[in-house]
């Protein structure tokens, strides 16, 4: 028996990157999945590769954006496959750039994206995981939340914001038995994140540059992540909720202190 077995989630940005290796890793564990993004052929092609099986996987197009888009996508999820215990906020965009040089337009992209999206999946989901007694969310922050990284600070402000909800969530739906957790990645390669800041001919430079920064002596891989959000979503975590886990091959204890 899968540590999920019989488990319903939904998993945000499930068609690249970390969203998809978490909603196969769910899938292989017995869970049935929905995926959404905003792109159909992206989708289309993830859940093919995460289970031929109509009856455990499902996808649709949404926009985290679009406050209908999302209650219209959670209804379906629980429509098709009959209620929701876990939902993953993988969905996420990250831009780079001096505060200085911020615009009010980047400051709503970021805020729409990554914060108001994850709350608005939320608000929808909460009362469907309460009608099952109860469930378990994941959200995915970053080091980017507890760490400043000067040229980053939209993202980063994001990130923290995303960290600050879950825990206020977390404690507001504990007598719910829902639980909210977070990850909190360092660098995780072999995603789409990035691309639109460097071009994907100039991901590979920016890995280069970041990968040295992870005392375990390497970036992460999504598979990585999706066991982490395994363990949170799975009953194997049921006494934790609130949780930031840094999951970073311990670059959150990096110091700038040289050696002595
Ligand atoms: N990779 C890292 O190093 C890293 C580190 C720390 C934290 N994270 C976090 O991990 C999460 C997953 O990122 P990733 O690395 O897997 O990058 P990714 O491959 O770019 O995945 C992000 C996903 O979010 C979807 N998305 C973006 N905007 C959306 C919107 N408005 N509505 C619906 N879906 C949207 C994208 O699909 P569409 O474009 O089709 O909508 C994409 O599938 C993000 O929250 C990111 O901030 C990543």
């Amino acid at each position: 028996m899968g540590l999920l077995a019989g488990k319903i989630a939904l998993v945000t940005g499930g068609g690249t990157g970390i969203g998809k290796a978490i909603a196969a890793r769910f899938h292989a564990e017995g869970a049935a999945v929905a995926i959404c993004g905003r792109r159909k052929d992206v989708l289309a092609a993830a859940a093919g590769q995460i289970g031929s099986d109509e009856s455990r996987v499902m996808y649709g197009t949404m926009d985290v954006t679009r406050p209908e888009q999302v209650s219209d996508f959670v209804t379906e999820v629980v429509e098709r496959f009959g209620g929701l215990d876990v939902l993953v906020n993988s969905a996420g965009i990250m831009r780079f750039g001096a505060l200085t040089d911020a615009t009010d337009e980047l400051w709503s992209e970021l805020l729409e994206t990554n914060v108001l999206g994850p709350w608005r999946l939320m608000r929808s989901a909460v009362p469907h995981l309460r009608a099952r007694g109860g469930g378990s969310i994941v959200n995915l922050s970053s080091i980017a939340g507890h760490k400043s990284l000067p040229n980053a600070g939209v993202y980063c402000t994001s990130k923290s914001a995303v960290t600050m909800m879950s825990q206020v969530a977390a404690l507001e739906w504990a007598g719910d038995r829902i639980r909210v957790n977070i990850i909190a990645p360092g660098l995780v390669e072999e995603t789409e994140l990035a691309d639109p800041i460097f071009g994907p001919e100039g991901v590979p430079a920016f890995y280069a540059k970041l990968r040295d920064l992870h005392p375990i002596g390497r970036s992460g891989v999504p598979r990585d992540v999706a066991d982490t959000a395994l363990f949170l979503a799975s009953d194997q975590s049921s006494w934790m909720t609130g949780v930031v886990l840094p999951l970073d091959g311990g670059r959150h204890l990096a110091t700038n202190r040289p050696p002595i």
